[in-house]
């Protein structure tokens, strides 16, 4: 198999140490004592799902910290048990960010808190997941702490708490998100998907028309605007926000005027996996009511993933639009994460094993780095633009993961080098071009933001890991 050599001498970082301090020293930047900000100026606020794949970091340098995290993200829960995409902490600093917390206008729903201001659209729900890798890092410390060698048990009194907040974001999801009672729960805004621009999303925006604004954007102040989304796309975004806080986020209506609704296979593979890490952890404190439930759940997402996400077509999971009653099928990186939560059967893994493998992602000659968020095939594919072909380091770390646990090691090692390698060799950015030969211009650079908290968090965890 061909390989590209790359010149030590490109690289940012030196070494796997030298990475390591970089990635902690982002951490610490960026950290306002309770919460991590995703990155200076670009991001100034908190994110639900950076926090929690951030937190998975802070388990590396300091587990009090670590909870923190969580307990911030909490703190912000709605009283319905929504969790919100964005906390305002420190509102005055919105005067730099757009949509800031007016635009969003979510204030004005009933269930929203009181002491701080939200977004009123979520993430992936990938806390449960991340929390219990930090639980398990616990235990295993204090274990080997313990001179009996008796394991003792985590901060109960923490855990129990955040299982109950995560429970209750769970059932706020199965209850006000899964109109059909199907086991599959939508989004109502692209921003929920947490991959805003996504080539699946073109066939929504083709099924309506959008505001034209003329709003001042702060994203393509601080970057390239060709990295980020383009202006139609962000009238698209505005647009939704704008039908949702016309019925200030009440969910029944939102139901019936958004042209936006869609069971997404990232949304819903991180539920089964949040899911399933609750389970665990409630039976470890015997909270078997939360643990069975939660089990339940987790298993009908995972069969109706199967019967109605997985295109047989291609084997990799789609998005199914609910508003216009289609699967919106594509290949890209965030279809694969399905494996993250160990969803489709062995055989269809290998499917996507080989789809990775293939000219799609891995390109004729192994000339991508593993894994552009877009096939490279696709005549969409645009190396340069956010979620529509660069490489992300939180995805690339769910199909790591997802690969180890269904026994592809080689290409899960490949996957963890790729990895490794982009950001030693650009730094600790947001996204990355996955043109093997772009690194060789003196002039390339890593896209987005800089000293981006959830790249530093999650090359902490692949560092310290053998696989
Ligand atoms: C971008 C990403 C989103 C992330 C946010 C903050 O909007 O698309 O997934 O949560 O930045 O980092």
């Amino acid at each position: 198999m061909p390989t590209t050599i790359l010149s030590p001498a490109k690289r940012v970082f030196g070494t796997r140490a030298e990475l390591r301090f970089a990635c902690q020293n982002v951490l610490e930047k960026n950290s306002k004592e309770t919460f991590t900000i995703p990155c200076e100026g670009l991001y100034p606020f908190q994110w639900l799902w950076d926090s929690a794949f951030i937190a998975v970091g802070w388990a590396h340098i300091d587990h009090n910290r670590a909870r923190a995290e969580f307990q911030s993200l909490f703190d912000a829960q709605w009283s319905n048990g929504f969790m919100a995409h964005i906390i305002y902490h420190d509102d005055d600093r919105g005067k730099s960010y757009f949509p800031g917390s007016a635009f969003q206008g979510a204030a004005r729903n009933p269930y929203s808190p009181t002491h701080v201001v939200t977004s009123g659209i979520t993430q992936p729900p990938n806390l449960g997941a991340m929390l219990e890798i930090l639980f398990d890092k616990e235990l295993s410390e204090q274990v080997k702490l313990s001179p009996l060698n008796t394991p003792s048990v985590p901060d109960p009194h923490f855990y129990k708490k955040a299982i109950r907040h995560i429970f209750r974001f769970h059932e706020y999801l199965y209850r006000d998100r899964d109109p059909h009672n199907e086991g599959l729960t939508y989004i109502r805004h692209n921003w929920e998907a947490g991959t805003d621009n996504c080539t699946q999303f073109d066939a929504i925006w083709n099924t309506f028309d959008p505001i034209n604004y003329d709003v001042q954007r702060r994203d393509t102040q601080h970057v390239n605007p060709k990295q980020r989304p383009t202006k139609k796309d962000y009238n698209y975004y505005l647009t939704l926000i704008e039908i949702s806080r016309s019925v200030d986020f009440d969910e029944r209506e939102m139901y019936e005027i958004l042209p936006f609704l869609v069971q997404d296979p990232l949304f819903n593979s991180l539920l089964v996996a949040s899911g399933e890490s609750l389970a665990r952890m409630a039976r470890h404190f015997g909270m078997n009511v939360i643990a069975e439930q939660s089990e339940k759940w987790a298993m009908k997402t995972r069969n109706a993933m199967n019967e109605k996400l997985l295109d047989p077509l291609t084997g990799v999971y789609g998005y199914f639009d609910l508003r216009n009653n289609r699967l919106v099928g594509g290949m890209s990186s965030s279809n694969m994460t399905p494996l993250f939560a160990g969803i489709p059967s062995q055989k269809s893994a290998e499917r996507l094993r080989e789809t990775l493998e293939s000219l799609h992602f891995a390109g004729r000659n192994n000339e991508y780095w593993l894994c552009a968020t877009n096939a490279v095939t696709d005549p969409q594919f645009d190396r340069t633009r956010y979620w529509r072909g660069p490489v992300w380091i939180n995805i690339n770390w769910l199909i790591w993961k997802g690969c180890l646990r269904y026994g592809f090691d080689d290409l899960a090692r490949r996957i963890k080098r790729d990895t490794i390698n982009l950001v030693l060799r650009y730094g600790v950015y947001e996204y990355f071009d996955p043109l093997k030969s772009a690194a060789d211009n003196p002039e390339a650079h890593g896209f987005g933001g800089n000293n981006f908290s959830w790249t530093a968090a999650l090359i902490l965890d692949m560092l310290a890991e053998n696989q």
